[in-house]
């Protein structure tokens, strides 16, 4: 015995570095009120002392284990009021390493050992069997390895009996070690802990135990609630037997090696709350008993070799939050009945399965799910409209289908959806432009047969989406796409759309398709700028979109330094062959970039004036009022086409006029009608909110400077002239009379730099 200072309240958890802090701290915190005798067990000090001399440095917290503090006040230790002998070590987390020392044994009264989230290595001693009156044991999150000690049997047969008359939880927790081996029987010692009657937890994760689940699993007590043997290598069956552990809540082998069919006793299992048999090699079919876990929460059996249909008795598992049956050989359609679940709320997985049929209509009732995961099954049919009632929906994931139709606009009600993958399925009709309005962060939407513009708002306005403009069946005889493709991909210009990738491939029937995958460009299509759209109910009213005449030469300017590029920059000329407004793309500071290369043709150096290939001269269509004169009349593929598109599209943009407004009939065409204009005319002919601009800057003048003026806005008229110049040659009806368009781009930027100067005056 010996004499010694005692605190009112208790220390401080010492997470101090050293002992002379340590100390000033307790004492300056807490009251000294006396002095008293502590009674003190020297087998329990000079156990602890031992137990301190076994790990490596530094010691951390355990320097405070030192002779002026009694065993009983140390970090950690807990003794028993009267006795003083320990009855609680718990270091957890602690940061200490070396080995548990054998001399643990010897601390007899102990009750809770917790040593979890060290890094103690090497075994477990067996001196750990003498502590019988152990309760608790938490040695997970270690380095440990060897076998489990046959002689726990031991302490847990004493234990038995004061966990009985104490009443309390028998925990062993060794998980995240590198316990077990094959060399001593595995999971055996299970066995040594079915005298164990009141064990209600059992959880030895991330270790490497070998062999099977023993059958005398069954003779554990049916106290048992958590059975938690994850990430080991167990292999074999799952014992019938396992339908006895009646209060089992949650069964917990996800990633190990277990094979055999899913025994329908497991249907016993009354209270189970989670039951994850993932990633094993379970075949056969699901059993039908499944559907008595009605207290069941979590469901996976994901990657698996599950085979048959989705048992419709799950439907009656109501208490899901979770059903993950992902990656397995599941076949036939998902049951309506399981949308019937209507708990369902973190996630339904049914990706990866030989899954067959529509997705029910009913799946409108999983009111509260958050994640959806269809992808990669065959499901097939329309997406269902009910699908929108789904509005808690985030994750929508239904790529690798065979889902057709159109995409339903009730999706519009998804407002917290976040990412929706709809890509390589058979989906048609236009991209809807409610997408535009969803918060999404990712959108997919490849290989699928939609048509028409992508819309330009929302996610389509997008830091990281890469919108996919897709693949259109009029490219079908097109043969060398994919060789194209890959030179497209190599060529780079600032006014070219960069092409990301390209895909190819046969679609269910059997029909090619393919694809090109585009930089995003937030402004959209030139057409859209020019003319103003009204195209779709379901779009709203849009304000009308107007370019400057600055503007619109810069456009003017940028397609044609691309068309030069093409033409007269790389290895071989390249015709693009479907130049017109909606090929031309803006981004966000309004560059032209020429998109679309769809029908673009390349011309071997020695045919360099002429055609590229006889038979592929029928083949170019081209689009109607853009494709040069010469096509028409079976002439060949040459530059001087994409020349002419150029005109024509230059005339568009500076007179407003569609190639095809309704003025140009009996033999008028656009072309006539600028040529017509020059030079004299040609307010007759500017679009009129060119003009309106033009004379908006004539009107602001004052009388003082009015002379300046009028050279300004007669400058601006030299300037449209010279333009429309430029247009009409290039439209010309003869290929020969049409310049070149690395000319027409050196032009522009002189007229540019008139212009400028103009407005700059
Ligand atoms: C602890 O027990 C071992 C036997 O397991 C013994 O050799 C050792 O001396 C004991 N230590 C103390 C401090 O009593
Ligand atoms: C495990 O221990 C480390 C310190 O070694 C600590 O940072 C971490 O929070 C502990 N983890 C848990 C779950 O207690
Ligand atoms: C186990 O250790 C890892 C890594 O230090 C840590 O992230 C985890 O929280 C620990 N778990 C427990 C239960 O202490
Ligand atoms: C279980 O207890 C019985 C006596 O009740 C004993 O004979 C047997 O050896 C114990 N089993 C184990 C594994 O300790
Ligand atoms: C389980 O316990 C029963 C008695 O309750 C016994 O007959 C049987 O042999 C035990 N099975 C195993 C595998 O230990
Ligand atoms: C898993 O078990 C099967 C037999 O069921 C065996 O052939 C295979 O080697 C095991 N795999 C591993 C990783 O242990
Ligand atoms: C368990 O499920 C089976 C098959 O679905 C059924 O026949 C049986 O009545 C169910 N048992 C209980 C206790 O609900
Ligand atoms: C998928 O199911 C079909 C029948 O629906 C069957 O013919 C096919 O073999 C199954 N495929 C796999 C990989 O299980
Ligand atoms: C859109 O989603 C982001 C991130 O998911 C969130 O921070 C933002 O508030 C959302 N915006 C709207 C309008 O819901
Ligand atoms: C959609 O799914 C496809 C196929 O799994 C994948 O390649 C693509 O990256 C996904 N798209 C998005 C935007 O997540």
């Amino acid at each position: 015995m010996e004499l010694l200072l005692s605190f009112r309240c208790r220390p401080f958890p010492l997470a101090f570095g050293s002992v002379s802090s340590l100390i000033i701290i307790s004492f300056l915190s807490c009251s000294v009120f006396g002095a008293k005798r502590i009674p003190r067990n020297e087998t329990d000090r000079l156990t602890l002392l031992e137990f301190k001399a076994s790990l490596s440095y530094p010691l951390g917290v355990l320097r405070s284990w030192n002779t002026i503090i009694h065993y009983c006040q140390w970090y950690g230790v807990t003794c028993g009021p009267r006795h003083r002998r320990v009855t609680v070590l718990d270091l957890q987390s602690q940061n200490l390493g070396g080995i548990i020392s054998p001399s643990i044994g010897n601390l007899t009264f102990l009750r809770v050992l917790n040593l979890q989230n060290n890094s103690f290595h090497s075994r477990i001693p067996p001196e750990v069997g003498h502590l019988y009156r152990l309760r608790v044991l938490h040695l997970n999150n270690n380095s440990l390895d060897g076998p489990i000690p046959p002689s726990l049997s031991r302490c847990f047969n004493l234990v038995i009996l004061h966990v009985n008359k104490m009443n309390e939880l028998f925990t062993v927790g060794i998980a995240n070690n590198h316990l077990g081996g094959q060399q001593v029987g595995g999971l055996n010692f299970l066995c040594t802990l079915t005298n164990s009657t009141k064990l209600e937890s059992l959880q030895f994760k991330l270790n490497n135990f070998e062999g099977n689940i023993p059958e005398c699993i069954s003779n554990m007590s049916t106290t048992l609630m958590t059975f938690s043997s994850g990430e080991n290598m167990i292999s074999g069956g799952l014992p019938g037997t396992i339908g006895n552990l009646i209060n089992l809540e949650l069964f917990f082998v996800e990633g190990n090696n277990i094979s055999g069919n899913i025994p329908s006793e497991i249907g016993n299992l009354a209270r189970l709350k989670q039951l994850y048999l993932g990633r094993n090699e379970f075949s056969e079919e699901i059993p039908h008993t499944m559907g008595n876990l009605s207290k069941l929460i979590h469901l996976s059996l994901r990657s698996n070799s599950l085979q048959g249909a989705i048992p419709s008795s799950l439907s009656k598992c109501q208490s899901l939050l979770l059903l993950d049956l992902a990656g397995n050989k599941l076949s036939g359609a998902i049951p309506p009945e399981i949308m019937e679940i209507s708990s369902l709320s973190i996630y339904a997985d049914f990706s990866s399965n030989n899954l067959t049929g529509k997705l029910p209509m009913e799946v409108g009732n999983l009111k509260n799910l958050g994640a959806l995961l269809l992808q990669d099954t065959r499901i097939s049919g329309e997406i269902p409209s009910s699908l929108g009632s789904c509005i808690m929906m985030e994750n929508l994931y239904m790529q690798d289908n065979l889902f057709e139709g159109l995409i339903p606009s009730t999706l519009s009600n998804l407002k917290g959806i976040q990412e929706l993958n709809l890509s390589n399925n058979m989906l048609s009709g236009k991209i809807s432009k409610f997408l535009e309005g969803l918060n999404l962060t990712s959108l997919g939407l490849a290989l699928n047969e939609f048509e028409g513009a992508i819309p330009i708002g929302g996610v389509f306005r997008n830091t990281v989406v890469a919108v996919k403009v897709l693949n259109l069946m009029r490219y079908g005889a097109a043969k060398s796409f994919i060789s194209e493709c890959e030179a497209l991909r190599n060529i780079r210009h600032r006014n070219l759309v960069k092409v990301i990738t390209a895909c190819s491939g046969t679609d269910s029937q059997g029909n090619d398709f393919k694809a090109l995958i585009y930089e995003f460009m937030v402004n959209g299509i030139l057409d859209g700028w020019l003319h103003l759209v009204v195209e779709t109910i379901e779009m709203e009213e849009e304000a009308p979109r107007q370019l400057n005449l600055l503007q619109r030469l810069n456009i003017a300017i940028d397609v044609a330094s691309a068309l030069d590029y093409l033409h007269n920059q790389c290895n071989v000329p390249i015709v693009h062959c479907d130049l017109k407004p909606s090929n031309v793309l803006l981004d966000d500071e309004m560059t032209a970039h020429e998109g679309d290369f769809g029908l673009v043709r390349f011309m071997p150096e020695a045919t360099k004036e002429s055609v590229v290939d006889p038979s592929s001269s029928i083949s170019v269509k081209g689009s109607f009022g853009y494709i040069a004169p010469e096509y028409g009349a079976g002439g060949d593929v040459s530059t001087h086409g994409d020349v002419y598109s150029y005109g024509i599209l230059v005339l568009e943009m500076f007179t407003g006029k569609r190639r095809t407004d309704e003025m140009f009939t009996d033999g008028l065409n656009l072309h006539l009608f600028a040529n017509a204009a020059l030079p004299e005319q040609i307010s007759q002919v500017i679009d009129s909110f060119l003009l309106q601009e033009c004379r908006g800057m004539e009107s602001s003048s004052n009388n003082i400077r009015s002379r300046r003026h009028r050279n300004k806005f007669q400058k601006i008229q030299e300037c449209l002239v010279s333009i429309i110049r430029q247009g009409v040659v290039c439209s010309s009806e003869c290929p020969q009379d049409r310049m070149n368009v690395a000319d027409v781009a050196a032009t522009l930027r002189v007229i540019q730099k008139e212009l400028l100067q103009a407005v700059n005056q």
